[in-house]
């Protein structure tokens, strides 16, 4: 059989996933209301032959939001409408991952409650970012970012709290995993990487400084739920929204290390070059990931069944997600199983409206 091994089962962490062919988080911008419902239900269904769907990046807190439309799991009804989506998956046999999201400086007044300056390690403005906004005669489009405020020392615990009750709900909702997303220059991110972060407290300054805050997030969501239920993204290299780093390959193996002892379930790494901005990763950079993390290790980034079978028949990762071929292909997992042709997916309906180029792409059979 072509694919043996991205075809083949995987346990991650506590939970026994039937393939290696996971679906990458992807924001659609679908929900008006932050609360997820029927027509979400109807698209991750149709994606439940992935291993292990990770739902779109979903904010933990109204402080939290960068961009209008994207769900959230802080209320009753966001909770009852993702387990709503979760009957649904797993109904179609499928197992899901709720991404924890918060997008620190890439945000505005205009997403805030009460018209709130956005929060962020340090008050530094994401230069040449732009966030998602719902104007004032009720259209809506891009728009810079403002300039965000540092958290104060004492907010910190808080916002800790805040992923911890973001993961309490996760669990009841039925989700089997959840994902800290400390990827894609967003909040957690902003932490680790040094342009961003300038603080002179312990969040911030040396590597294990600016790590501290993710390995806390990571440290009260497994008191929630567990260690074999957590995963974490990472982007190491990347360069959209204005974010520098001076230290990334230090970062990645001191986290590698910390996330290897916690025996969390997963590490999930994003490769840069798919924005078009950030270098490709080396094999040698994955060996010594590999060398540091026991874990399941999962890559992103253009990724075909053939490079996801070479990654894993040399040793360097454990599975592979997929982005865009999966909004286009709801039978990714068959279609490689019978070496058909793929879907292109239509970048005009990624974000935004309703089931058009969302739950319209058609399947083999
Ligand atoms: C429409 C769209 C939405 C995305 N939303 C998210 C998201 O919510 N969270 C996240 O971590 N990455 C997000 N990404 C990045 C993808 O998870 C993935 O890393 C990227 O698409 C590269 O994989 P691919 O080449 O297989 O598409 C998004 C990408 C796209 C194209």
């Amino acid at each position: 059989m072509a694919y043996d091994k991205l075809l083949s089962p995987i346990i991650v962490g506590d939970v026994e996933l039937s393939n290696r062919v996971l679906m990458a988080p992807l924001t659609r911008a679908r929900t008006p209301d932050s609360v997820p419902g029927e027509l979400q239900a109807e698209y991750y269904a149709q994606r439940a032959n992935s291993g292990l769907i990770i739902s779109e990046a979903t904010n933990i807190s109204p402080t939290a939001r960068g961009y209008v439309y994207t769900p959230g799991i802080w209320t009753d009804a966001q909770e009852a409408g993702w387990r709503r989506v979760l009957e649904a998956v797993h109904g179609a046999g499928g197992r899901m991952a709720l991404q924890l999201w918060h997008v620190g400086r890439i945000s505005h007044e205009m997403v805030q409650p009460e018209g709130q300056t956005p929060v962020a390690p340090s008050a530094l403005r994401a230069e040449g970012a732009n966030c998602f906004v719902e104007f004032e005669d009720g259209s809506s489009g891009q728009h810079p970012t403002s300039t965000p405020r540092a958290l104060e020392l004492d907010e910190i615990p808080g916002l800790i709290d805040d992923y911890r009750q973001a993961a309490k709900r996760s669990k009841r909702a039925g989700f089997d995993l959840v994902e800290v997303h400390a990827a894609n220059a967003y909040l957690l991110q902003q932490f680790l990487a040094t342009g961003s972060n300038q603080r002179t407290d312990r969040y911030g300054g040396s590597v294990v400084n600016r790590a501290r805050l993710l390995l806390e997030v990571v440290d009260a969501v497994t008191e929630e739920i567990g260690a074999g239920r957590v995963g974490v993204r990472l982007s190491p290299f990347i360069e959209i929204f204005g974010l520098s780093d001076d230290e990334p390959q230090e970062m990645m193996r001191y986290l590698a290390g910390e996330l290897d002892r916690r025996k969390i379930a997963y590490l999930h790494i994003n490769e840069p070059d798919w924005t078009g901005e950030g270098p490709q990763l080396s094999d040698d950079f994955r060996r010594d990931l590999r060398d540091r993390f026991t874990g399941t290790l999962i890559y992103c980034g253009h990724y075909t069944a053939e490079r996801a079978e070479t990654l894993i028949v040399n040793g360097l990762g454990d599975a592979a997600a997929f982005g865009r071929p999966y909004i286009a292909n709801p039978d990714l997992v068959e279609r490689f199983r019978r070496e058909a042709v793929l879907n292109e997916p239509n970048p005009d309906t990624f974000y935004g409206g309703g089931a058009e180029g969302y739950t319209d792409y058609p399947t083999l059979d």
